[in-house]
């Protein structure tokens, strides 16, 4: 009987050990859009393992709602996934992380209960303790995400008098409750422990404008696979503890590389309620300034006598899901011998990799899309740089001193020889600030849908 406990519980770990080398492999093919696909499948593979080995753990109890709780999961999270707009995909993984976090934060409570008459060392009570702060913290903080994503409440930052200090005051709150748990034990405590992370949660999200919440939930993200962890430490469960780690590191350098790539830090998304002066007037329409403007036809017409043509695609490409004819378009052109590539900023849209999921999905070839980096020294050979639905991402402004989005690194649109915007209308992109390259000579608006104009600019460019 032990000998086959024995032979089950090292089935197990090589079963763990194989699901760990697989989500490091996964996460190496997701850093490339080419093998993003392959890198998934990887990591679906890994876990239906870890998942079927947990089975045979031996002494297993509650194995019936076990299967129960996944049937119920999968029956909600298939079509929930299936069938998410790819514009709604940061809503999805928001509830999803929170979720996650959720469960973290049940498994460490469940524990405490279980526990807390056995007199286990500090150390332990810690691990539990704090497996239910940050599991809350990343529950309620997601659900507020998702709360704004979805538009039920205001994009735009809540802010109050006081915020910060009554924000820093319930985090000195929830530690010094964790501290007195670990001196004198108590269920009723660890109630309120939960209420405060509760409220931590929400408090450290209401602040944080819409379009930055992405970033927020890459962290959150993190903070999921630190509970997820600490419910390893907690259960004994290796598994737990690797996929957690590896979710809590790559959440972090993705919040990292994300800050970076709009050249802000991240305190400073964190806590400026960045968005929160941005309305009408201080904003700046710039409707009482000239522009040119011109009918998608003659668009269509101009493209026909380009050599090469950047594609810079933005977040309207998304709402205006126009992945599909741009792609025609990009086809129509190489059809001529025009030069086409499409040049991605990281963080154009409202999600990492936003434009090249988008854009996968219209099967763009991935060599025709190039990396800012890449594109950038580019576009002074380009004819026109069309600007499908961006305008923080091409906004000279980054460039300069005391702008909101200064240092941000941008397309250099401004290099080519033409620039064409196709948006709906004079307001600005996300940061809320006027963009002076839709005031410059050699730029030329097309105002409407970006699907709308981009249909009727492949009608002419064909015709011509
Ligand atoms: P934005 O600067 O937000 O500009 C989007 C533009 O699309 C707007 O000018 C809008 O103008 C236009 N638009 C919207 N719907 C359209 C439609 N149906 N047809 C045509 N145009 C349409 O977008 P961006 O250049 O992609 O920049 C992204 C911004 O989000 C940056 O500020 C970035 O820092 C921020 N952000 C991104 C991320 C990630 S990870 N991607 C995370 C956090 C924050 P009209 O309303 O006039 O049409």
């Amino acid at each position: 009987m032990t000998g086959t406990l024995i032979a089950r519980g090292t089935v197990l770990d090589l079963c763990y050990l194989f699901a760990a080398i697989t989500f490091i492999l996964a996460l190496k093919g997701l850093s490339n859009p080419k093998r993003a696909r392959s890198g998934n499948f990887i990591a679906m593979f890994g876990m239906a393992v870890a998942i079927g080995a947990t089975f045979f753990q031996p002494n297993l109890r509650n194995v019936v709602p076990m299967v129960i709780a996944m049937i119920v999961g999968a029956v909600i999270g298939i079509p929930t996934s299936r069938f998410v707009k790819m514009t709604a995909m940061p809503q999805l993984v928001a509830i999803f992380n929170g979720v996650g976090g959720g469960a973290a934060a049940l498994v460490s409570i469940t524990e405490y209960m279980k526990i807390q008459h056995e007199g286990p060392p500090t150390y332990v009570v810690l691990e539990v303790l704090l497996g239910v702060l940050i599991g809350t913290v990343s529950f309620s903080g997601s659900a507020i995400a998702f709360i704004k994503l979805q538009e039920l409440i205001t994009g735009r930052p809540i802010t109050y008098p006081g915020q910060q200090v009554i924000n820093a005051l319930l985090g000195v709150g929830a530690v010094a409750l964790i501290v007195i748990i670990l001196i004198h034990p108590s269920v009723a405590l660890l109630w309120i422990l939960l209420a405060v992370a509760f409220i931590v949660g929400m408090a450290i999200v209401l602040p944080i404008g819409g379009a930055d919440v992405p970033v927020l939930i890459s962290l959150l993200n993190s903070l999921t696979g630190v509970a997820v962890a600490a419910s390893g430490f907690t259960l004994g469960n290796n598994m737990l503890i690797v996929a957690g780690t590896l979710v809590g590191a790559s959440g972090l350098l993705l919040t990292q590389m994300m800050c970076k790539a709009m050249g802000r830090s991240l305190p400073n998304i964190l806590f400026s309620a960045f968005g929160s002066a941005v309305s009408g007037g201080a904003a700046g329409t710039g409707e009482d300034r000239p522009v040119r403007s011109q009918t998608p036809e003659d668009i269509g017409v101009m493209l026909a006598y380009a050599n090469k043509v950047a594609i810079i695609p933005g977040y309207g490409l998304a709402v205006a899901q126009a992945q599909h004819i741009i792609r025609e378009l990009a086809d129509e052109l190489e059809a001529k011998g025009i030069d086409v590539f499409y040049a991605i900023h990281p963080v154009a849209g409202r999600m990492p990799g936003h434009m090249n999921v988008l854009l996968a999905e219209a099967n763009v070839p991935y060599d025709k899309l190039l990396e800012m980096d890449e594109a950038n020294p580019m576009l002074k050979d380009c004819d026109v740089a069309l600007v499908v639905g961006a305008n923080d991402t091409v906004n000279p402004a980054a460039r300069e001193a005391g702008s909101p989005i200064s240092g941000m690194p941008i397309i250099n649109a401004d290099e080519a020889g033409q620039v064409v915007f196709l948006k709906r209308s004079m307001r600005p992109g996300f940061a809320g600030i006027e963009n002076e390259l839709l005031f410059n000579e050699k730029t030329t608006l097309v105002f409407g849908d970006a699907k709308e104009t981009l249909t009727k600019m492949v009608g002419a460019l064909a015709a011509s």
